[in-house]
């Protein structure tokens, strides 16, 4: 099993004394160890292998973990040769994009700011003194279990990192936290009645709802898929999405007759092969509907997955792809603070595209499809209670911080992003109590593209 972690450390002194260093990663290596993290431990490894594998043994662990942990207690120690050569070059698979998704935790005691290598200045700190192995190892826990959720960062296609719709750098979306399971399970109700009418106008063209073959494109948790399509009797339907964990859930949790839910990749170079696969181990020959809610827009380029998904598409089957686009929010007595907080988010990088749902109808027709239909679902305030308020302030608004906290710790010097980062939340913390004044109001449009193949 390849390693997660490489722990960095002087493991003793000129004398041939065991150094502190040495004291603390043993012990970190036990705390990752308790929480099943594979991690890479000089000592062991030269005890189990011998001195001739150690360094053939620490160059594949290198290239293997996502996290290089530098414990020092020492400026000397720091500076050593074999622990320099093992962050620098670390350090360096990152800054090339060899190694994505990856960090490096400095665990640091009596080491002045000044004598922390360059290398490390960036990345957050633990001091020996102040945080115990077991806060170092959640951290790290926190932080494998996040790159797991996006998919690990290792599919060539989002190699170059820009989206294709918006120039600009990839949507660094994960749908792994707390806050964003929340989100779509509050989404996934608010957004019901937008599907349920699509749907509605897909099946009766099809004619039947009885025994259809469903594919759902980035189904997340399973919060859509279980709602939308439990409804068919006897219908197969395959929810795929890239994080691990999102499909233990919906299998765990939203299973209902004939739903499979597969890890998958939809931008992999082997999407045909793999989609086949799947195809065939459910016995699907070709889907009646094929959906996606909420995904297309983190996409590098959402129409070559419209093309290559086309062609298992059935001739009478349609495609339904739902989508929302910020430019469709007005508000009224808002004090111009949803302008605001929209100007700062949508100029944030690593954002999705924000304004997608008025592209769909062109992505569509581009891609090989014909009868492109728009439906368009209005959401607004008025007749909604204060919690079912809140609620849409939460899953429309709150978030938005979110991606602006991404940049602040990717480059916490940059006084820019702690400005704008400071602002977004406080402009957010106003509007949250406009949600709770009846004077407010808001609303805006959910976008659903339904089509046939060409
Ligand atoms: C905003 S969520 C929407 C989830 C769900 N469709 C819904 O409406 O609640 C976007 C989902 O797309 C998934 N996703 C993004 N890029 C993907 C890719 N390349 N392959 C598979 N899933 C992807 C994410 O993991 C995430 O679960």
């Amino acid at each position: 099993m390849p390693y997660d972690v490489f722990i960095s450390f002087k493991n003793s002194d000129a004398n041939g004394v065991p150094t502190k260093d040495s004291e603390v990663a043993t012990e970190l290596f036990r705390a990752l160890t308790e929480r099943n993290i594979n991690t890479f431990f000089s000592k062991t490894i030269l005890l189990e292998q011998g001195a001739a594998a150690y360094k053939a043994a620490i160059e594949s662990a290198l290239d293997e973990a996502k996290v290089l942990v530098a414990v020092a207690t020492d400026v000397d120690y720091i500076n050593s040769e074999w622990v320099s050569y093992e962050r620098e070059s670390f350090h360096n698979d990152i800054l090339s994009g060899r190694k994505k998704n990856a960090c490096i935790v400095p665990y640091l005691q009596n080491i002045h700011n000044l004598d922390v290598p360059r290398s490390l200045r960036n990345y957050q700190t633990f001091q020996v003194d102040a945080s115990p192995v077991a806060e170092v190892a959640e951290f790290i826990k926190n932080f494998l279990h996040g790159v797991r959720m996006t998919g690990g960062g290792t599919d060539p296609e989002r190699d170059g990192d820009v989206s294709l719709v918006t120039g600009r750098h990839l949507s660094t979306y994960s749908a792994g936290t707390r806050e964003e399971f929340k989100r779509l399970k509050i989404q996934s109700d608010n957004t019901r009645e937008a599907d349920l009418n699509a749907l509605g106008y897909v099946t009766d063209n099809l004619g039947h709802t009885d025994g259809l073959r469903i594919l759902d494109m980035g189904c997340a948790y399973g919060f859509v898929t279980k709602d939308r399509f439990s409804r068919y009797p006897d219908a197969t339907v395959l929810g795929l999405d890239r994080g691990e964990e999102l499909i233990r859930f919906a299998q765990e949790n939203n299973t209902f007759a004939g739903v499979h839910y597969e890890v998958f990749n939809l931008e992999s170079e082997t999407f045909e092969e793999d989609l086949e696969a799947l195809m065939d181990k459910y016995g699907i020959g070709e889907f009646d509907v094929i959906f996606a809610s909420l995904v297309l827009h983190h996409l590098k380029n959402p129409q070559k997955l419209l093309r290559r998904v086309r062609r298992y598409l059935s001739r009478t089957g349609y495609i339904v792809i739902r989508g929302s686009d910020d430019g469709s929010i007005l508000a009224c007595n808002d004090d111009g603070l949803i302008q605001k907080i929209l100007d700062l988010h949508l100029n944030a990088d690593g954002i999705s595209d924000r304004l997608n749902g008025r592209k769909i109808y062109s992505q569509l027709i581009s891609s090989g499809y014909k009868n492109v239909v728009m439906k368009s679902w209005i959401k607004d305030l008025s007749g909604l209670t204060l919690d079912e308020r809140n609620d849409v302030f939460f899953e429309r608004f709150s978030y938005r911080k979110n991606y602006l906290r991404k940049l602040v710790e990717q480059d916490p010097y940059d006084e820019k992003k702690r400005t704008d980062l400071k602002n977004i939340v406080m402009y957010l913390n106003e509007l949250e109590n406009k949600f709770d004044d009846d004077t407010f109001w808001y609303c805006e449009i959910d976008f659903i593209g339904i089509a046939q193949k060409r």
